[in-house]
């Protein structure tokens, strides 16, 4: 499966920070916004990568992530000329997917929870169409809203509903089958002009192929697309990361643990932020005697597991 970052878009919302600065760029606590979504593709087990951007931010995330060495992933790039809508990304993307499935995630939604690991690599392995996932919302209107059936097949896609048919949002993450960039080339663009990832879903929907996978209780779903998002996201993630000790969405950290990175590669990131804590805890990370398939591994290895 492949995968796409879309990291385009005008971010008003967010002026006046985003005037001279690409959102996705912009830190959530230690780490740019960019960093998160690409952490879930790669959890997904997902290794090639397109990232999608304006042709002005290009060269800025090139420079932040090179060829996603580092990370064990190879990653490039595309550029959309103007936000014509989150559909375009597969039209962009038509000779990188080549024929294959692909799963896209919006550049500016954060996940995070336990158990996402194996919920994202069991959609993948059932993955028949086109698979959404839903996040309970406290407050419906505000988001796309799907409602499903008791096999969880979507029987419903409504946006921003004054009375929701449901409590689950819409996230701004999708895995279609090989299908969807031949389905994106028959949409026509929406009222507001913009190529819409809603009307795509709904083509695999009639289909009787979009089905949806929930994140219950146990997920913490964001979209970081306003200044209060952007702040409770440092917020949460500074909270967990000096709680549990744990970074969300460590790159390398992720890379190692998969398997896609050496040691010694991992020495060389943990060298290169040597000035701080991220090399620190990279650092911690390579001395540790045993390393585990992420998905296998939730938990910290015991102290006694651990180098001197
Ligand atoms: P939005 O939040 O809908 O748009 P935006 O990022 O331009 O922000 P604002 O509404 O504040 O102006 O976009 C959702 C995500 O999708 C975001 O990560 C940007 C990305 N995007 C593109 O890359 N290209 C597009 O054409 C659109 C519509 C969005």
């Amino acid at each position: 499966m492949k995968g796409i970052v879309l990291a385009g878009g005008k971010g008003t919302r967010l002026y006046p920070l985003t005037l001279a600065n690409n959102k996705h760029l912009l830190p959530v606590y230690q780490k740019p916004m960019i960093y998160y979504p690409l952490s879930v593709l790669m959890l997904a087990g997902i290794r090639d990568i397109l990232l999608i951007t304006t042709p002005e931010d290009r060269p800025r995330f090139e420079k932040l992530l090179g060829d996603g060495r580092a990370f064990g992933i190879r990653l490039q790039y595309a550029e959309q000329e103007k936000p014509n809508g989150i559909a375009e990304a597969l039209l962009i993307s038509e000779s990188f997917i080549n024929g294959e499935p692909v799963a896209l995630i919006l550049g500016d939604n954060l996940f995070y929870g336990q158990g996402l690991t194996t919920l994202l690599r069991q959609a993948i392995r059932r993955l028949d169409g086109a698979v959404i996932f839903g996040c309970r919302v406290k407050d419906p209107e505000r988001f796309g809203v799907v409602r499903f059936d008791e096999q969880k097949r979507v029987l419903s896609l409504e946006e921003k509903p004054k009375k929701p048919r449901s409590d689950f949002a819409v996230t701004g993450l999708y895995f279609y089958d090989r299908h969807a960039v031949r389905y994106a080339k028959t949409l026509e663009k929406s009222a507001r002009g913009e190529l819409e990832i809603t009307d795509l879903n709904r083509i695999y929907m009639q289909k009787g192929k979009l089905s949806v996978e929930l994140l219950g209780r146990g997920f913490v779903w964001m979209d970081v697309g306003t200044h209060q998002a952007l702040h409770e996201a440092a917020e949460f993630m500074k909270t967990i990361e000096l709680h549990q000790g744990f970074k969300v969405a460590c790159l390398e950290e992720i890379a190692y643990y998969l398997g896609a990175i050496s040691k010694e590669q991992l020495l060389v990131s943990a060298s290169k932020y040597k000035n701080n804590e991220y090399g620190r805890y990279l650092l911690d990370i390579a001395k540790r005697k045993h390393i585990y398939p992420y998905w296998e591994a939730p938990f910290e290895p015991r102290a006694d597991a651990r180098a001197e």
